[in-house]
C-alpha cells in the first residue's frame, strides 16, 4: 500500500487519507448504523494515533487561517465545531475570545479528550456525543459561525447534514468546512509521475484498513458539495483549493505528498452564508 498522506513520523501529521490507501479500499453498500459503528469505534480507538487530528489555524496539511482569515473577528461570537475532535480547534476560537463555544463528535472518546484539553486550557465548552446526520439538541437560528475541519465527509447523509447546519445558524450566519480534494483522493504520485488511481466520478462507500484500525467513507465529487450547499439555502462566499507556498517551503520536505500538494489540491476549505 502507498502511503500518500499518512506520516507517522512527522510532527505535521496530515491525517489525510489518499488514493494509495483508497486504492486499496473495499466497496461496500452503504449502511447508516454500520458506518456509525466502524467509524466510531476508529475514533474511540486508533484514530489519533494512525491519522493525527487536524484544527485550527490549519484547515489542512498545506492551509491556514492565519493567511486566508476566513474567520475574521470572532470576538464575542457563538461557534459551534461539527466533529470536534479533541478540541484544539475550539481552543484556537476560545483564545480568539469567541462568546460561547460547542462542539459536536460521534466519539464518546474524542468528547473526552476535547473536554479534558478545554478545561487544561481554562476553556469551557458544551460538547454533545453524537452523529452529525441525527437530531442532537443543537438549538436553531443560535450560531453566528458553524465550522469542521476535516469531519464533513464522513457524513452518510451531506444533504441532510447541509440542512441541519443551516438551521442552527442565524440568518447571515456563516458555514466554514474543510475536507480532502477529491481529486488527491484519486491521484497518487509515482516515481516522480501522477497517476489516476480511482475514478473522479465514483462516489460509491467503501472500507479501509489502517494500522489494523478499519474505516468506512464514500469520495464526493466537489459539484456534489457544492449543490448540497445550495439546497440547503447557502450561498458560496469562498472557496479555497491552493496550498499555500510559505507552509509548503518552511516544511523543506521531499515527500510524495509534498510533491504531489505542488501539482494539485491536497484540501479544499468553503466559505458560505446562509441565506
Ligand atoms: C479528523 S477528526 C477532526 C479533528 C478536529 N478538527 C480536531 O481539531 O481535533 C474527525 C472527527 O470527526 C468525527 N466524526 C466522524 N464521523 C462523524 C459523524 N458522523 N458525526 C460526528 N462526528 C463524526 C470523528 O470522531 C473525529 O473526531
Amino acid at each position: 500500500m502507498e502511503g500518500v498522506g499518512i506520516d507517522k513520523n512527522s510532527d505535521y501529521r496530515t491525517n489525510i487519507i489518499g488514493a494509495g490507501e483508497v486504492g486499496c479500499a473495499s466497496s461496500i453498500d452503504m449502511d447508516k448504523q454500520f458506518v456509525y459503528k466502524t467509524n466510531c469505534f476508529f475514533w474511540d480507538t486508533k484514530g489519533n494515533d494512525v491519522l493525527g487530528a487536524i484544527s485550527l489555524p490549519f484547515y489542512g496539511a498545506f492551509v491556514s487561517e492565519e493567511k486566508c482569515q476566513l474567520f475574521g473577528d470572532i470576538s464575542g461570537k457563538k461557534m459551534l465545531e461539527i466533529g470536534c475532535g479533541t478540541g484544539h480547534s475550539l481552543q484556537y476560537q476560545g483564545e480568539r475570545k469567541a462568546s460561547e463555544l460547542w462542539g459536536m463528535d460521534i466519539s464518546e472518546k474524542q468528547i473526552e479528550k476535547a473536554k479534558q484539553h478545554l478545561t487544561a486550557c481554562g476553556l469551557s465548552a458544551k460538547l454533545i456525543c453524537c452523529p452529525m446526520e441525527e437530531e442532537c439538541g443543537i438549538p436553531v437560528d443560535y450560531f453566528d459561525f458553524v465550522y469542521s475541519i476535516y469531519a464533513i465527509g464522513w457524513t452518510t447523509d451531506l444533504e441532510g447534514t447541509f440542512c441541519r447546519i443551516a438551521s442552527y445558524l442565524k440568518k447571515d450566519g456563516a458555514f466554514i468546512f474543510s475536507w480532502s480534494h477529491p481529486i488527491h483522493k484519486c491521484v497518487v504520485a509515482e516515481n516522480n509521475i501522477l497517476a489516476f488511481k480511482k475514478c473522479y466520478f465514483d462516489e460509491s462507500w467503501y472500507s479501509v484498513s489502517l494500522d489494523e484500525g478499519a474505516l468506512t467513507l464514500s469520495d464526493r465529487k466537489l459539484s456534489t458539495y457544492v449543490n448540497a450547499l445550495a439546497k440547503a439555502g447557502f450561498v458560496i462566499e469562498q472557496m479555497i483549493e491552493q496550498s499555500d507556498d510559505e507552509i509548503m517551503q518552511s516544511r523543506d520536505d521531499n515527500s510524495d505528498f509534498s510533491q504531489k500538494a505542488k501539482m494539485l489540491p491536497i484540501t479544499f476549505v468553503v466559505k458560505a452564508r446562509k441565506l
